[in-house]
C-alpha cells in the first residue's frame, strides 16, 4: 500500500478556507499517527481564483487536481461575483472541475445524531433512525444540458435543457445499488416520471439495473412526494438515487433534518480523481469569523480515507471522534441557537476532533503493540 498520498486542496471562498483548514488538520493528525504521508498542494478556485488568476478554474489548478490522488474542496461563491458572466462565476469553476475529473456519482450521507437531536426541526421520534445516503447524479441533467442561455440571443427568454442518456443513468444506478449492498439493501429512485421524459427513461434504466441486484429492494417515489416523506417518515429511506438537481435540493433538506447544513459531507466518485467537499456553500455572512461548523469538511476527509485511500479504520476513527465531541456537548454556533451546550469556534471544534482522533489511533497502536 502506498504510504504517500498527494491531495489537491482547493479551499475556495467564504467559509471554505476556514473549514478546509480543520479537515487538513485532521488528515495531518491521521498521517502523523499512522506514518502515512498526506502531501497537500493548496490552490485557488472560485471567486478567489477569478481575483488572483482571472478564471474560476485556472488551467494550472485543474492540472494539479488531475495529477493528485484526491481533491479536497471547501466552497465557492460570493455575492460580489454573482453578476459576472457565466464563464467567470465561481460556481462555473466547481462544475468544470467536477466535469473534468469525471466524478459522476455524488454520495451524500446524512445520519441522525442523538447528541444534536434538538437541532432538527423534526420531533425526535420522527427524526430518530434516519440514516440516508443520497446518491446524486453529478454530471448530467439541467446543470450541463445544451442548449442553454438566452434563446436566439433574446435576453428576455432563457433555456436550460434537462438531458439524460441511458448510459449516464446506468452507471450512477450501479453505484447506488453497490452502496445499498453495504447498507440496508434498499434503493429509492426519485424522479418526476409522471411529467418528464428524462425521468421515464431514468426509471426504465433503474428497473433494468435492479434486476442485477435481486438482493436489493427497489422502489420509486416522485420527487415532490419524496420532499414530503423526508419530513414525515425519513426512516423509510436507505439509499436515495436521483438526478442532479433533485439531489442538490433534497440533500440540503436532508441536512436540515439531521441537524445542520454544516454537518453534511460528500464524496464525488467514479471519475479519474475523486473529489471531496462539504455539502454546504460559502456561507458569506459568517465567513472570516471563525464560527462556521467544520464537521462537514472533516467528515468529507473521512470519506476520502474510506473511498479513495481504503483506510476504513481511520475513516471510522474520524467519524467516532465527531460523535464523541458532540456527545461531550461541544457545539458551533449553527448547533446552538439558544440551546444548551458548550460553544466552540471553528478552530476549537477542529482541535477537539483532532485530540480524539489522535488518542483513538494511539490507543489502537498501543493495543496491537502488547
Ligand atoms: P450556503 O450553504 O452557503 O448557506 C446556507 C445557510 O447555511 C446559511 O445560513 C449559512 O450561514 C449556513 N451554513 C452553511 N454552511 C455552514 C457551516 N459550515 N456552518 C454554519 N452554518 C453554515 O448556501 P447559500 O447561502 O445559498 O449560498 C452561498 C454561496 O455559496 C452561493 O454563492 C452559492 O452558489 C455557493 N454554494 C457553493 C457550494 C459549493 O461550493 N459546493 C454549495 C452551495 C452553495
Ligand atoms: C452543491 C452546490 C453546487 C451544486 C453549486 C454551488 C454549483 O449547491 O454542491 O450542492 O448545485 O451542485
Ligand atoms: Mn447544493
Amino acid at each position: 500500500m502506498p504510504t504517500k498520498f498527494r491531495i489537491a486542496v482547493v479551499a475556495g471562498d467564504g467559509v471554505g478556507p476556514e473549514v478546509t483548514r480543520e479537515a487538513m488538520r485532521i488528515l495531518s493528525t491521521v498521517g502523523e499517527a499512522t506514518g502515512i504521508e498526506f502531501k497537500f498542494r493548496e490552490m485557488p478556485i472560485g471567486g478567489i481564483a477569478v481575483r488572483e488568476m482571472g478564471a474560476p478554474l485556472p488551467p494550472a489548478v485543474l492540472d494539479e487536481c488531475l495529477n493528485s490522488d484526491a481533491v479536497l474542496l471547501g466552497a465557492v461563491g460570493a455575492p460580489e461575483f454573482d453578476s459576472l458572466p457565466r464563464e467567470k462565476k465561481p460556481e462555473t469553476g466547481l462544475l468544470a472541475l467536477r466535469h473534468a475529473l469525471g466524478c459522476f456519482a455524488n454520495l451524500r450521507p446524512a445520519v441522525f445524531v442523538p447528541a444534536i437531536a434538538d437541532c432538527s426541526p423534526l420531533k425526535p421520534s420522527i427524526a430518530a433512525h434516519t440514516d440516508v445516503l443520497i446518491v446524486r447524479e453529478l454530471l448530467g441533467g439541467l446543470y450541463f444540458g445544451e442548449p442553454r442561455g438566452s434563446r436566439n440571443d433574446d435576453p428576455t427568454v432563457c433555456i436550460n435543457t434537462m438531458i439524460y442518456s441511458e448510459a449516464e443513468v446506468e452507471r450512477v444506478a450501479r453505484v447506488a445499488f453497490d452502496q445499498a449492498r453495504l447498507r440496508s439493501r434498499k434503493v429509492t429512485s426519485v424522479d418526476k416520471a409522471n411529467v418528464l421524459e428524462t425521468s421515464a427513461l431514468w426509471r426504465r434504466v433503474v428497473v433494468r439495473v435492479a434486476a442485477e441486484y435481486p438482493d436489493v429492494q427497489l422502489d420509486h417515489v416522485l420527487v415532490d412526494a419524496c420532499a414530503m416523506f423526508l419530513v414525515t417518515t425519513p426512516s423509510r429511506f436507505d439509499v436515495i438515487l436521483t438526478e442532479n438537481l433533485f439531489g442538490d435540493i433534497l440533500s440540503d433538506e436532508m441536512a436540515a433534518l439531521t441537524g445542520s447544513l454544516g454537518m453534511l459531507a460528500s464524496a464525488s466518485i467514479g471519475g479519474t480523481v475523486d473529489l471531496y467537499e462539504p455539502v454546504h456553500g460559502s456561507a458569506p455572512t459568517i465567513a472570516g469569523k471563525n464560527v462556521a461548523n467544520p464537521l462537514g469538511a472533516i467528515a468529507s476527509a473521512a470519506l476520502m480515507l474510506r473511498h479513495t485511500f481504503k483506510l476504513e479504520q481511520e475513516a471510522r476513527d474520524i467519524e467516532l471522534s465527531i460523535r464523541a465531541v458532540l456527545d461531550a456537548g461541544y457545539r458551533t454556533a449553527d448547533l446552538q441557537n439558544g440551546r444548551p451546550g458548550k460553544p466552540v469556534s471553528t478552530q476549537e471544534m477542529g482541535q477537539l476532533v483532532e485530540q480524539r482522533v489522535a488518542s483513538l489511533i494511539d490507543r489502537r497502536h498501543a493495543y496491537h503493540a502488547v
